[in-house]
């Protein structure tokens, strides 16, 4: 618990391609609070404070994705699904790496009660991870995600909303609702608000204009697999609830439409929405 408040050790990391600045502790082993670099390998994960010794490692190391299954893939990105137990220390060394960008507390050692669902882009070298999120095997809260990263070098290009999109194309199988693990990060909370109020408008209008409006939130949370309560939220930010004879009415202003289709022509001109296509995972069946 004391090494939450700790000061940022590690000075800069280079992991591919990318020299990054972390912006958190991280619990790295103490004597690479010295190195003027830590060097990251970006398919293992080891780290290494010494150049010779990572480039020799590098020379060795044969890992070409992350260690688990490939569950998805369309012409952007992959998902590797990883369980904490059979990859340890890879799944350790992920915390490690992500914990220098969280600044609350995450566990790095008893990665066992976790699933890892790592999000990677392909080139000829081999797929590179862009981000994660961890889950709970097993989580009492119904929590569908526990965890949540774009590393820096890649975040602000839409990644996140694919990560988050992923979780809850995941609960959506599963059957069941689901919702971040709280507190979330100011950046979490931006993800997920911005993410829940394009998922909510989207559905209202083709529900509108399908002809087959939706009424209520329990409707809407059981299309998108969300909890009533960030269904609930979500419709006040965007002030589309009104109260009719103490029940809940939702109204698709125009506001909020013409907000979406702003963002939609933003969307348009940076190449297009990325997005998860849900039958890509229709194979895919809960571990455990
Ligand atoms: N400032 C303002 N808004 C931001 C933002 C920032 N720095 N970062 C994200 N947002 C909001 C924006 O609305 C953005 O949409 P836009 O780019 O169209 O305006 C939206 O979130 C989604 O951005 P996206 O590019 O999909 O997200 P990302 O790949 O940057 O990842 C996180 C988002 C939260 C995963 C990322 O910031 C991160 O890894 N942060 C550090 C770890 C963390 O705090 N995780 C959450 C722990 S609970
Ligand atoms: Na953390």
């Amino acid at each position: 618990q004391t090494e939450i408040s700790r000061v940022r050790n590690l000075e800069r990391i280079q992991m591919g391609n990318y020299e990054i600045e972390p912006w958190y502790f991280s619990p790295y082993p103490a004597e690479f609070a010295d190195a003027d670099m830590v060097y990251i390998c970006e398919f293992c994960l080891s780290y290494y404070g010494n150049h010779t010794q990572f480039v020799r490692h590098r020379h060795k190391c044969t890992l070409l994705h992350p260690p688990g299954n490939e569950i998805y893939r369309d012409e952007n990105v992959s998902f590797f699904e990883i369980d904490g137990r059979r990859q340890r220390t890879w799944c350790r060394n992920l915390c490690l790496l992500s914990k220098l960008f969280l600044d609350h507390k995450t566990l790095y050692y008893d990665v066992d009660p976790f699933l890892f669902y790592c999000m990677t882009v392909r080139s000829e070298h081999g797929h590179h991870l862009v981000g994660y999120f961890s889950k709970e095997k097993e989580s009492a809260e119904g929590y569908n995600v526990a965890c949540i990263l774009t590393l820096p070098q890649h975040q602000r290009k839409g990644y996140g909303k694919l990560l988050i999109q992923f979780s809850y194309e995941l609960s959506k199988i599963e059957g069941k609702l689901g919702s971040p693990e709280k507190p979330l990060s100011d950046l979490g909370l931006l993800g997920y608000r911005a993410y829940w109020q394009e998922v909510i408008v989207d559905l209202l209008v083709d529900r509108e204009a399908e002809g087959t409006p939706i009424l209520s939130i329990e409707d809407i949370g059981q299309a998108l697999a969300m909890t009533t309560n960030d269904v609930l939220h979500t419709l006040q930010t965007l002030n589309m609830l009104r109260y009719q004879s103490k029940n809940h009415v939702i109204v698709l202003t125009d506001a909020a439409v013409e907000q979406r289709d702003k963002q939609k022509e933003k969307e348009r001109l940076k190449g297009g929405r990325r997005v998860i296509e849900g039958e890509r995972l229709a194979g895919w069946k809960p571990p455990v």
